[in-house]
């Protein structure tokens, strides 16, 4: 029985997978005119960090105790408008002075910031925690699949302290392209038993011997790999890319980079 629902499902999800691919490239594309997050702009940054900053952050960024920003680790800024108020405002009572930028020197060094240090990098940026969380659990869907701090369903992977793992990079590359995001261990796997159950579900763990997946029903199953008749890896992604606005993809990473185990 459980068989032919399950090939049902991975022809919809093909016949999804078009039409959400379009609409992903187009997400892409409006990164760039919603707001000026060019190569330019990391270019202006980079000069302006060299002049600017550098002297007391470092060429790495890194030089300032406790914080590293060419991995976004900051004291407590966590959205690009947080970091606009720490750059123009000054910060630490003065032992960070205030800058008084010119609008796209601004956006410039912030761009730098979220790529990377990389002058080639890609700017990634980072909205509003509170509004992102909001679309986590109601818009986004997210919370339908993903457990945080002990609620939501455990199908897909726990989320509460993905800020401290993931960069904000690879954070926006799941949510839209999730196809070239998708970690080997996190692999939707098939499974038939020699007793002919099926078994679908997602793979945690493996060694020479067993395999540990949670299963459909959110049950955590250890299976010897001599008990199997087959076992199949998905090289398809368990979710379609997002159809949020690139504002609403921003708001959704600076939550999720929000989180860092429990508080
Ligand atoms: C004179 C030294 C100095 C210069 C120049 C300086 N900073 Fe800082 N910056 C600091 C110190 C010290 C802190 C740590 C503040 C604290 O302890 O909370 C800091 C903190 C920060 C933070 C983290 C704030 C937070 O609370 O999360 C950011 C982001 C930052 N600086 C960016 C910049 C940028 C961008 C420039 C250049 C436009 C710059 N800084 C120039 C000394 C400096
Ligand atoms: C249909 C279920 C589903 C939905 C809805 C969903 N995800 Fe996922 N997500 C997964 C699964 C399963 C994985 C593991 C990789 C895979 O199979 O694609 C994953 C992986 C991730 C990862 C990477 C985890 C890691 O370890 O790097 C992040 C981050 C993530 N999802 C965030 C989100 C956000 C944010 C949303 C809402 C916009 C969302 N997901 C919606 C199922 C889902």
């Amino acid at each position: 029985m459980k068989t032919p629902i399950v090939k049902i499902g991975r022809l919809a999800s093909l016949a999804l997978w078009g039409a959400f691919s379009i609409l992903a490239q187009q997400a892409v594309g409006q990164e760039v005119g919603d707001h000026q997050y060019t190569s330019e702009a990391v270019e202006t940054g980079s000069r302006v960090y060299t002049q600017q900053c550098a002297l007391c952050h470092g060429p790495q960024g890194d030089l300032v105790d406790g914080i590293d920003l060419s991995i976004g680790q900051f004291r407590k800024a966590q959205s690009d408008s947080d970091l606009v108020g720490v750059i123009s405002g000054g910060a630490a009572e003065g032992r960070m002075p205030a800058f008084n930028l010119r609008a796209d020197e601004m956006n410039g060094i912030i761009a730098f910031i979220r790529a990377g240090f990389d002058p080639e990098g890609v700017a990634v940026r980072i909205g509003d925690p509170v509004r992102g969380k909001a679309l986590f659990e109601g818009k986004g869907e997210c919370a339908d699949c993903h457990r945080v701090r002990g609620v939501g369903p455990r199908t897909a992977p726990d989320l509460s302290n993905i800020g401290a793992i993931r960069t904000p990079a690879s954070l926006q590359r799941n949510l839209l392209d999730p196809a070239t995001a998708l970690l080997p261990i996190n692999r939707p796997v098939r499974l038939v038993t020699r007793n002919e159950e099926t078994i679908v579900g997602r793979r945690l763990n493996e060694d020479t011997y067993t395999v540990q997946i949670i299963d459909s029903q959110e049950r955590l199953r250890s299976l010897k790999k001599s008990d199997l008749v087959s076992y199949e890896i998905s090289d398809q992604p368990s979710k379609q890319p997002t159809d949020m606005t690139s504002d609403e993809v921003a708001d959704v990473i600076g939550y999720l980079l929000s989180l860092r185990g429990i508080e």
